[in-house]
């Protein structure tokens, strides 16, 4: 008697489960099958092997769907570590004035970045922000991205900050990518505490974090830790008042300037660093001894024309867990796409296209703390995969700036095909 499955894909070239299994799988961490199936049932991946054992196990439920992965590539689902992907409003001229010449800084300071992204949110109401915000989710998960955090950091007031993760959690409900949830709320200082910075700190811990905890809306809290913008101990007050009310912290740490966010990360027990350009040789030592995940988002660096990138090869070098992210915002990384960072990770951080590989998707799930459900094709977890149109995964970053991904799979139901939104009617 053989098993049953509601989806089978048989016959892929290349499937990468990013889970090195038994030694018949070849090129270490991404654990690649030949010739490979999957049979997948209840929403989670039943069985993973060759085309032939897993035909010879399993057979198809009435109605069920198979799939034949010929000339194709079958990952995981991207993990996308890092968003901003709620937000209202757009800021082109601010990429136009960089090609210009003026720095993220200098146009900050003029009245532009965050704070002009916080105006368009106070005044967009929930529906338009979840319309832009469903739009930008089709457009992750037509790239491959099945999960994806999302920070809130551009209301800066009660009353915004709860609008956008009400957003997001709608866009959660709505939506196949499924979303988790950080709370930003030091993403800047708001322009009317510019000049009692201690005040707005106060309204964070007093009021913010123990209302957001109360409502339930995120799992995380996150602090852009940034030199005149949160300082190291400031951020080390919010992510702790954020840690005891039962928020996991995440830290925006040495984006610009070396502020030892890497270390406060450590010592605050972050489940990630992000950004990370300028760590120091003791924020590396430090990320060395711990659990921290560096979240590395090489987007930014690219479409702010920055001259640095993060340390990653001393980083994987150590044996660190190196996660990839988009940083999907509209001031430094206006892109959904993960299989662009791929490329980006490897020709600016020199990373190989199977380290990439692994940072987008499984390290990416640990730094979400969703490495239990999702980031590799390993039995147990969500049938959330991804089946690319080309011969070997070393594709993926190396043909740039097309979209190669032909169906999405999530929860084991078909989202994407022939690269297009497939419609469910009301059911995501
Ligand atoms: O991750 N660093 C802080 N926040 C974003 C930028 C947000 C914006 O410019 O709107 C980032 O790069
Ligand atoms: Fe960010």
């Amino acid at each position: 008697m053989k098993n049953v499955a509601d989806v089978i894909i048989e016959g892929i070239d290349e499937l990468v489960t990013v889970d090195p299994g038994d030694d018949t799988r070849e090129e270490g961490d991404l654990g690649l099958i030949r010739d490979g199936a999957v049979a997948l049932g209840g929403g989670e991946i039943l069985a993973v092997g060759r085309s032939r054992e897993i035909t010879e196990t399993y057979r198809l439920t009435k109605g069920g769907m198979r799939l034949n992965g010929q000339g194709q590539v079958l990952l995981p689902g991207f993990v996308d570590p890092h968003t901003h992907v709620v937000f209202g409003g757009s800021r082109e001229h601010e990429f136009e004035m960089r090609i210009c010449g003026s720095s993220y800084q200098e146009i900050a300071a003029r009245g532009g970045g965050i704070r002009a992204t916080v105006s368009a949110v106070r005044q967009t109401p929930a529906e338009e922000l979840l319309e832009a915000g469903l739009r930008r989710l089709d457009r992750m998960l037509c790239y491959g991205t099945t999960t994806a955090e999302a920070k809130s950091g551009y209301g800066l007031s009660l009353e915004s900050e709860i609008k956008l993760l009400e957003v997001a959690r709608d866009l959660n409900d709505r939506h196949p990518v499924d979303l988790v949830s950080t709370f930003l709320g030091a993403h800047e200082v708001p322009e009317e505490y510019v000049h009692r910075k201690e005040e707005y700190i106060d309204l964070l811990v007093d009021e913010m974090i123990p209302e957001v905890v109360r409502r339930d809306l995120a799992e995380f809290c996150d602090v852009f830790c940034e030199e005149g913008v949160y300082t190291r101990e400031e951020s080390r007050r919010i992510l702790s008042s954020a840690s005891k009310a039962g928020l996991k912290p995440k830290i925006h740490a040495d984006e610009f300037t070396n502020q030892k966010g890497a270390e406060l990360a450590v010592e605050i027990g972050a489940t990630s660093a992000d950004h990370l350009l300028a760590i120091s040789g003791q924020g590396l030592n430090a990320l060395r001894e711990s659990r921290v995940i560096p979240v590395l988002l090489p987007g930014t660096c690219f479409s702010l024309g920055l001259d640095s990138y993060a340390p990653a090869r001393e980083m994987l070098q150590w044996g660190l867990k190196v996660a990839l992210g988009t940083d999907l915002n509209p001031g430094s990384s206006m892109t959904e796409s993960m299989p662009m960072i791929t490329t980006l990770a490897c020709v600016m951080l020199h990373m190989t296209p199977a380290e990439a590989i692994v940072g987008a998707t499984l390290n990416a799930a640990l730094a979400v703390d969703r490495a239990d459900q999702v980031g590799s094709v390993t039995q147990g977890k969500k049938a959330d995969l991804i089946l690319l149109d080309m011969p070997s995964f070393r594709y993926l970053p190396y043909h740039y700036g097309v979209n190669l991904v032909d169906k999405v799979i999530k929860n084991g139901r078909l989202v994407v095909d022939g690269g297009r939104r497939v419609q469910h009617g009301d059911n995501p």
